[in-house]
């Protein structure tokens, strides 16, 4: 392990004015995504979503890395440069998502445990040798009635903490996430708490799996209310919330914070980590890592439709500069509708 190696990395993943884009769907994922706008998923349609937005043009002055999958980590622009390739020539990071899904955890109903660790220190030799520098493991704790139990909650932590552990020993900067789901009809309260005993048990795994925390990147969820609670908090709320909770948990050791989007609609994803920024004296660089807020008009601009690549790339290359933006705190609402 090369510790100077792993906090260079981790340093330029959350560098100033730039974040992580998240393009790692696994392949039942994409299809969901595609199924929106009417397209077939195949191995060509998902190469060909992925070159539109890895030739963006400019897109390098605001995406720091790109979370890759297996398949997409092996296919090739039209060219014929592998992508990771492609995108190293620009200073563009690659990563790889190496969990293989949340899975029902037994005898826990309604929980899921991620799975991935057998075989995981061999596929990290084989992803680095493809290019991939960094890496990620999704843990998703869902908020319910009797849910989640601590126990789900440390297993998921403890799963975390081998991976990052594997990924340091092979000169992976680990991204490590742990998703609690905004899905339900929880109140901003209930996601604080839920995230403080997250992050607790999260950072005390950490420790004792011995993770040199200079050479990772934590990923979490935004403190925010449930999609389905009737009393929304304000952008503000959300804002101070999630800063206060991360504050408390995340040491000023960690380089940086890159934030999942979680279902949050492209302007509110980027006005919160806008109004967060704008906080000031945060003791991490606090940055972005979406999937969704990134792509989703990027998406339906592009439609599937050969002719339509550059008006996808004009949508991706404006969400990732007005994030680009949020990272300083100078993105303000409707900027988003004003000419690219
Ligand atoms: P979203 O921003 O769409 O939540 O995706 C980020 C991600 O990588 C989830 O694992």
């Amino acid at each position: 392990m090369a510790l100077a190696d792993l906090e260079t990395v981790a340093a330029a993943m959350v560098a100033t004015d730039k974040g992580i884009l998240a393009a790692d769907e696994s392949s039942g994922t994409i299809k969901k995504r595609f199924d929106k706008i009417g397209l077939e998923s195949t191995a060509e349609s998902r190469r060909a979503y992925r070159e539109l937005l890895f030739t963006t043009p400019g897109m390098a002055k605001a995406i720091s890395g790109v979370i890759f999958y297996d398949e997409t980590l092996r296919q090739k622009t039209s060219s014929g440069v592998p992508f990771p390739e492609y995108l190293a020539k620009q200073g563009v990071l690659p990563g790889i998502k190496v969990d293989t899904g949340a899975k029902p955890m037994a005898a826990f109903p309604n929980e899921t445990i991620t799975e991935g660790l057998d075989g995981l220190r061999e596929r990290l030799v084989e992803y680095y040798q493809l290019g991939a520098r960094f890496a990620k493991w999704r843990a998703v704790i869902d908020i319910g009635a009797g849910i989640p139990t601590g126990y789900a909650i440390q297993a998921n932590a403890r799963a975390l903490a081998r991976y990052a552990a594997l990924c340091q020993e092979q000169n992976i900067v680990p991204i490590v996430e742990p998703e609690v789901l905004m899905d339900g009809a929880h109140d901003i309260e209930r996601c604080e708490e839920v995230t403080d005993a997250v992050l607790t048990e999260v950072f005390d795994q950490l420790a004792g799996h011995r993770i040199h925390l200079e050479g990772m990147i934590l990923k979490p969820n935004m403190v925010i209310s449930g999609k389905k609670c009737p009393k929304q908090a304000s952008a503000e709320q959300v804002a101070a919330a999630t800063v206060r909770c991360l504050k408390r948990h995340v040491p000023s050791a960690v380089p940086g914070i890159a934030f999942l989007s979680g279902g949050q609609s492209p302007a509110e994803a980027t006005l919160h980590l806008s109004l967060m920024n704008a906080i000031g004296k945060l003791p991490w660089q606090l940055t972005f890592s979406y999937g969704r807020a990134l792509q989703d008009a990027a998406l339906s601009a592009w439609g599937g439709k050969a002719s339509a690549v550059e008006a996808g790339q004009k949508e991706f290359g404006r969400w990732a500069r007005l994030n680009g933006m949020a990272r300083s705190g100078r993105f303000k609402p409707g900027m988003e509708t004003q000419a690219a």
